[in-house]
Formats: C-alpha cells, structure tokens, sequence
C-alpha cells in the first residue's frame, strides 16, 4: 500500500527538506529540522503569506520575544487555561493524552470531552495502553507550556510563549500610537512558537517546537463588516458548521455571501477572513479540493474565542489535520491584559455627534466653614464631597444637611455649601477594541504542500517521482547543466549560471547523466531545467525542459532572461513557446 508520508519522509531526509532534530543524539519526537531545501521553500510560503496581508492588505509586521514572563501568561489565560488531558499507565508509567486514545471510539472531537468523561470511556471501552496493554490512570489536566527562568537562580518565572500572538497584545498601545489611534488596524508576526505536547505520535504534524504566521485584526467592538467584503463574496466555501458535525449531514458548498446571509457563518469580517485565507491557500499551491473550513464546537473552543473556524486540510495518513484557525478573540485579550497590568489598553471611540453631559458638583463653601468650625473645617468639606449631591440640595431646600462624621454630627446650611449643576461635552469614549485572528502553522502548510504537490508517473522509461510546486514557491527557481564535462560547454553553463543566479534560486549540476540530472531536479520539484548542449556553442541557443511535462523548448540565449521572466511571472505559457 502506498504511504506517502513514508515517501515524503525519504524525500526529505535525503535530499534537504526536513530532519529530526539533534538525531544523532537520539532526537525527540516533536522537533524537526528544515535543511536547505526545507527553509528555502518554508521562506517562501511565509512570503506569500505575508504578501498577501502586508502588500494587500496593508497590516503591520513586527517581531516580539518567544520567552515572556510569568504575568503575561497569567493574564493570557495561557497558565489556567491551556492544558491537555493526560493518563499515566499504571505498569510502564509511560503518558499519554487520554483524549487521543478514545478518538475510535466516539463521534465528536476528542478536546471537547472533559476529563471525567474520557476517563469513562476509556473504562468502557477497556482502552489500554499502546506501549505495554497496562492499564490506565486517572485523566488529568496538564499545562502545555514550557517553563523556564530569566536570570540566575530562580530568577524571575517565565514562558516559552505558545503562540505568537501575545506579543502582539501586549504592544497594542505603542501600536495603537503607531497607527495614527484609529481603528481598525492589523498587525502579524510570524515566528516560533512552543507546545510541550504530552505524546506527539503525528511526526511533523505535531511539533513541539512549530512556527505559526498570525495576524491580530483590532476592530470596533462587535464589528461585523468588512469594507472589502464584496471582492470575496462569490468565492466558494466548503463549510463544516456546529450544527451538521452535530446532526453528522456533511458539509456545505456555499458562497462566503450565503454563508453570511443564511447566519452559517456570524459576520462579514469572519467570512472575509475565510475566503481570504482560501486565495492565499490556493496560491500557495495547496489543493483546494482537500480543503475545509470547520466550526468550532464550543467545548473546544480556546478560552479566548467566542467563535472559531478551522481550515483543514485532508491528509493521506492523518486524515483532516489543522492548518489555520479564524479566531473571534474579542475584547478578551486586552481586557485581560489591562486588567493584570493596570495599564489601559483602550482606543477612543468618537460619538457620531457629541454628547453634554450634566453633572451635579458638591462646591463646599470654606469663607463660612473655616470660621465656623475652625480645624474641623477641612474633614468637613472632604467629607461632604463624598456625598450624593442630589441628596444635600434636597434636604438644604427644606432646612439643612446633616453631616456624619467619625464620632459626630453636623448641621451644614445653605450657606456652608453650593450645588452646582456643570455640563461637560464629551467627544467619545474609551473602549477595548475586539480582535479578529487569522492564525496559521507553517509547518503543517508546507507538510501538506508537499503532500499535495507529490505526483509520481511515467517519463521515458522510467518512473519518477516529483513535485509540482509553483515555480514562485519551489525552493530551487532552475537548474543549468552543461550537457558533458567539456570545459566549452562548462564554460558557457557557469557564464547562464551567474547570469540568473543573480535574480533566481539556480542550481549547477554537471555530475552524472543528463537524465539523472533531470531526476535530481524533478524530485525536489525544480520548475524548470536549462542545459548547454552543442548546438548552444554553433546557434547560442539553449534548452529550457519543463517539469511537469518533461518536455524542451530550445531558445535563443539573448531571450533567455526575458522567456525565464515570462513564464515566471504566468506571462508565458511554457507550451506556447516556440
Ligand atoms: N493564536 C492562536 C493559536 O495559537 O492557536
């Protein structure tokens, strides 16, 4: 049976793409190396990434620390709140997370039971455990955060963050400033983040030590809209919502305005962020017919969300896996914040007109009380300022106030104290804006790009195996090879090599036969090949060979640039060169 995880695994551990971290010390599970191949193509899925919410969309980058102190996370609700279940076997003390060990046997997601529950099924089930049949202990919860220590000794209690997005929160006010204070504005970061996961059995798909590209939308409370909603409105989206995961009816074809319509999807900004992170998904080169966007049940929902879907993409071992989550954060994040720090995470909010505000003010009157009551005089008015000046007005009008101090009483008379109504104009308010979060983990996007991308046929003779990236995001741009090791057809090939290293990703190669080099390139998905021949050496012409098809085209060497330009840049087709 094929495996094409196995397959992509060989892949990349001979040729560069991904390795096990520190392996030759015994590696663990849940940390992965890129080699040259691996960073090459992982850079350029972050550039499309960020090409489409910095150059398109106008959002903000910037660059927090990973490691944070303790009170960030206490604030986050990171250190209460974001935890796994855990069972221990009770013979070879080995630990697993008990929601992945009853996933046959039930029909909901697996984070969504509590801990009482999983343990009951893994009672009626007779689940035991993987490592040695022993039997299981009781489910409990466990924190997925890396703890570590700034400074010597026990120093000051801090975190390895598990998503990027807090150092993002916790700037808001300088970006606030940043961005002229006014809503809405985004911001991204891409960078690591870390989970210490309890048992990670999914090779690179669940990693430890992962990286995730994440953009913070700061919108008005309770924003709905999005301005630019009509460009994504027809796009199609394959929908999983609450109610057919509960009622098990499948999934839904619909067009993001339907889906917003018919309330499938709550608001405009969260569709639009769905068929936005759709096109990106698609660009990239992700198959889109293995691409689903699914509610959150509300068990389990992060504790910041108060919506959320996650775009899944079909794997060929793992099933659906996560690739991107859509976040209704809400105020939830800066509130948090505020509230632990004591800073104010606030915007301001104008009033369409302003308002008048009236106000009664308590004016104690101290050319009459400072003689009357001679060193008593100063707690007196304090204490009358504390109180409700509708109330002093009402008594005074009848006769006079009486006034409670510590040990005693005081008669205050219209004299001793002035009411005053003010009217004060207000302009606006201070309010937390809520945040929309579109969140991706690279790591698994490029996993399943190179899953969807793996393509194996016949070519000659032989069987080949080869991936069809788009030429933008495959690691090497080109590959020139002189046909032979003659130092003429050398010569010509090192001279085209520094010409179009100069702006594109190009590999030489003049080791072993033409076909096998040809293979060589088609393995890592290299989009096109040019070889030096002798014909090149009587006409200046060379050969460009196209992955996909296999097939050459010979072109002039003084058009070579400008038809690498072309067919890079979908300007040309490659069939429709001459
Ligand atoms: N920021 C969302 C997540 O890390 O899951």
């Amino acid at each position: 049976m094929s495996d094409t995880y196995k397959d992509l695994m060989d892949i990349s551990k001979r040729r560069g793409f991904i390795w096990p971290s520190f392996e030759i010390h015994g590696s663990a599970s849940g940390f992965y190396d890129y080699g040259p191949l691996g960073k090459k193509l992982l850079d350029n899925i972050k550039e499309k990434w960020k090409n489409y919410y910095i150059q398109k969309e106008g959002f903000e980058e910037v660059k927090s620390t990973t490691i944070m102190s303790k009170p960030v996370f206490e604030a986050s609700g990171h250190l209460s709140g974001f935890e796994d279940a855990l069972t221990q076997c009770k013979e070879c003390n080995n630990s697993f997370r008990a929601d992945h060990l009853i996933e046959e046997h039930i029909e909901v997601e697996p984070d969504s039971l509590s801990n009482k529950k999983i343990e009951q099924k893994i009672e009626n089930h007779n689940v035991r455990c993987p490592e040695c049949g022993g039997t299981l202990g009781e489910v409990y919860s466990f924190n997925l955060m890396f703890k570590t220590n700034i400074g010597p000794g026990k120093g000051r209690a801090a975190y390895l963050r598990p998503e990027t997005a807090q150092g993002i929160f916790v700037n808001f006010n300088y970006l606030y400033k940043y961005n002229r204070k006014s809503l809405p504005f985004g911001v991204v970061q891409t960078g690591r983040a870390y989970r210490n996961e309890i048992s990670p059995r999914k090779g690179v798909i669940r990693m430890r030590e992962f990286q995730q590209m994440e953009a913070e939308v700061f919108v008005e409370p309770n924003e709905k809209n999005h301005p630019n909603f009509s460009k994504v409105e027809k796009e199609e989206l394959r929908l999983f919502p609450i109610k057919n995961q509960k009622e098990d009816k499948g999934y839904i074809n619909i067009s993001t305005k339907k889906a917003v319509e018919k309330n499938i999807i709550g608001s405009e900004i969260l569709a639009y962020y769905l068929a936005f992170s759709k096109r990106i998904l698609k660009d990239i080169g992700l198959n889109i017919q293995k691409i689903r966007f699914r509610q959150h049940l509300p068990e389990e929902r992060a504790h910041y969300a108060s919506d959320c879907w996650d775009i899944e993409g079909e794997t060929d071992r793992f099933g659906w896996i996560e690739l991107a989550g859509i976040s209704d954060r809400g105020d939830y994040d800066l509130k948090k914040h505020a509230e632990k720090s004591g800073e104010s995470l606030t915007a301001f909010k104008e009033f369409e007109e302003p308002k008048k505000l009236e106000k009664w003010v308590i004016e104690p009157n101290m050319d009459v009380l400072g003689p009357k009551h001679k060193q008593k005089a100063d707690i007196i008015a304090e204490k009358l300022k504390e109180q409700d000046p509708q109330k002093i007005k009402k008594e005074l009008e009848n006769n006079s106030f009486i006034l409670e101090l510590d040990e005693e009483t005081v008669e205050i008379n219209s004299e001793e104290v002035n009411i005053q109504k003010t009217t004060k104009t207000i302009k606006g308010e201070n309010i937390f804006p809520h945040i929309i979060e579109p969140s991706f983990g690279i790591d698994r996007i490029l996993y399943l790009l190179m899953e969807h991308s793996y393509k194996k046929d016949k070519l000659g003779e032989g069987q080949r195996s080869y991936f069809n990236f788009k030429p933008e995001i495959s690691p090497i741009d080109l590959a020139v090879f002189p046909l032979m090791k003659e130092e003429e057809l050398k010569l010509e090939a090192e001279k085209i090599y520094e010409e179009l290293n100069k702006e594109y990703e190009v590999v030489y190669d003049e080791n072993g036969s033409i076909g096998k080099r040809y293979r060589r390139q088609d393995e890592i998905g290299t989009p096109y090949c040019i070889t030096i021949d002798y014909e090149t050496l009587e006409d200046d012409s060379v050969t460009i060979r196209q992955l996909t098809s296999g097939k050459q085209k010979r072109v002039e060497y003084k058009e070579l640039k400008s038809t690498i330009n072309d067919l890079f840049s979908n300007k040309k087709n490659f069939k429709d060169l001459k």
